[in-house]
């Protein structure tokens, strides 16, 4: 089958999205709106792209009813985010952390996590993350108003908080850290089935 991207809807397109590029890592994103509300979100349209500068990227769709994201809204106002790493043990709250409320309630307390506050930026993070980054907002790249259109936050991390138990001689030790990727649906993996290739 050949297919040409401009016959497919937005759902049929977004399928083939989740469903092709999986696993996928999750960023929490944590951020604080103007009035001073925490908010907290999970997101599977993330990666890095540059070491130096140090900079990462995750992209927010418009909720169904073409609102943007509260996390968006929240990045456009303070230009800073946090991004914690979503741990197996974390996956629960994680979920949860992912309903739509509305902007002055805090996913926080939605879900029974504890946030803490950042130390160099005005945005919370996961308290128990065992990996934090906290960034600046780079630039926001948008790609329309059209239903799907993401618009792709880049951020450059000014600091990372990590604990200790996962950081071992200038490396982050990956088992310990259990991270969940996003499948398509309902599906998650972790990265307990692993295996070395060396190079060439
Ligand atoms: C594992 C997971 C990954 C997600 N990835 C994305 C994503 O990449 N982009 C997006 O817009 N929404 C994504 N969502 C949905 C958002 O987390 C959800 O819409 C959330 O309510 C947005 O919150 P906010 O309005 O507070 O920003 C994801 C949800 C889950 C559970």
């Amino acid at each position: 089958m050949y297919i040409d991207t401009s016959t497919l809807s937005n759902k049929e397109m977004y399928k083939f999205l989740i469903g092709g590029i999986a696993p996928r890592p999750i960023a929490w994103a944590g951020t604080r709106s103007k009035d001073g509300i925490n908010n907290l979100a999970p997101f599977s349209f993330y990666n890095a792209f540059s070491s130096s500068p140090p900079i990462v990227g995750f992209s927010t769709i418009p909720r169904l009813d073409g609102r943007k994201k509260d996390t968006l809204q929240n990045v456009i106002d303070s230009e800073c985010f946090t991004l914690s790493a979503v741990s197996h043990k974390l996956v629960k709250q994680m979920s949860k952390s992912a309903a739509l409320l509305e902007p002055e309630d805090d996913e926080f307390t939605f879900s029974d996590l504890e946030p803490s506050d950042a130390k160099n930026i005005n945005a919370p993070y996961v308290k128990d993350a065992l990996l934090v980054f906290e960034c600046e907002l780079n630039q926001i790249i948008s790609f329309g108003d059209q239903e799907g259109a993401g618009n792709l936050i880049l951020g450059e991390i000014k600091h990372i908080n990590i604990d200790d138990s996962i950081y071992d001689d200038g490396y982050v030790d990956f088992g310990k850290l259990d991270p969940v990727g996003r499948l398509a649906g309902n599906w998650y993996a972790t990265i307990r089935d692993r295996f070395e290739i060396k190079r060439g």
